[in-house]
């Protein structure tokens, strides 16, 4: 009997000593993200004993090792922030949000050029015995906004028939590896309808209303050289008036996710198509 319970105890001491060691996790960086824009950052734990709800501490250091680290914020401490973040944890601008028990996210809402560097997530121990990683650290680099857009005005009017070429000049300064995509869409009275999306893969799609026409050959895409992105629209017709935008979008491609960082969306034009028929009704007259 005592044998047994003997041999229950060191059963239980050895699965408590073998089979959990706390890990805490950020997804493997580096994170770029452009200034004036957000970032978050997602940290859990897993195989900890103690209690469901987890606490954590973020910081940052300027090198990976983190001999310095500054204190940001923690779900824990309201405190917890050095001086230097005080002023943005109070107004918002830096938050930790939970999502689970052990998870939160830390958000950053309009990024510095200073918020780079590596960002620490920590949960204080609630283990029995110390056993696992209680910190993980990812890099943040921030770059600066270099994305512009700018697009060519087409003509005012147009006669239907005819056809709409629709330019936009799409750049971003390439420092750093981030990816572009190009938008197009139109709005007439109150709806506005998506015509073609380019990139960031390299990849096409179109909008709804769009879908057959691109199939048919009646939408075509030009990717020019110098950052000039081109949509010709073929024949148009009375129900292609409207105005015309495009947007200029930046992406980062981190595990194996598009992240949008940066977007930029800027008129092209009023175009009003007319009707051929009324070229003839004055012909006539
Ligand atoms: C590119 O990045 C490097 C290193 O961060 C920097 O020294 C350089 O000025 C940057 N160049 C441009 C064009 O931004
Ligand atoms: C597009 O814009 C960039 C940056 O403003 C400029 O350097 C480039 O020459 C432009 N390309 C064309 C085709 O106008």
């Amino acid at each position: 009997m005592g044998k047994c319970l003997l041999s229950v105890v060191f059963g239980l001491l050895m699965l408590g000593g073998c089979c959990w060691a706390r890990v805490v996790n950020v997804p493997p960086g580096p994170l770029i993200r452009v200034e004036g824009q957000p970032v978050s950052i997602i940290c859990d734990v897993i195989e900890y004993s103690g209690p469901r709800e987890q606490d954590f501490d973020w910081l940052i250091s300027q090198t990976a090792k983190g001999e310095t680290k500054i204190k940001i914020i923690s779900t824990f401490d309201a405190r917890y922030a050095d001086s230097s973040y005080t002023k943005r944890v109070a107004s918002g601008d830096i938050s930790v949000v939970r999502l689970d028990d052990n998870v939160v996210e830390l958000k950053i809402a309009e990024l510095k050029a200073q918020d780079a560097g590596f960002y620490w997530c920590l949960t204080p121990s609630t283990d029995y015995v110390i056993k696992g990683n209680y910190d993980d650290q990812v890099q943040l680099i921030v770059i600066p906004n270099t994305l512009q857009v700018s697009p060519q005005t087409p003509p005012a009017n147009l006669p239907e028939g005819n056809d709409l070429t629709l330019s936009c000049n799409v750049t971003r300064r390439l420092n750093f590896s981030t990816y572009l995509s190009v938008a197009w869409s139109v709005k007439s009275g109150a709806a506005s309808e998506d015509i073609l999306t380019f990139g960031p893969e390299g990849d096409v799609t179109t909008g709804a209303k769009f879908a057959r026409r691109y199939a048919d050959g009646g939408l075509r895409l030009v990717p020019g050289r110098n950052g000039l992105f081109e949509l010709v629209i073929s024949r148009v017709m009375t129900s292609d008036g409207g105005t015309y935008t495009c947007s200029g979008t930046e992406w980062s491609h981190e595990n194996d996710n598009w992240i949008k960082i940066v977007e930029s969306t800027k008129e092209i034009g009023t175009v009003k198509v007319i009707p051929t028929g009324y070229k003839r009704v004055i012909k006539l007259m």
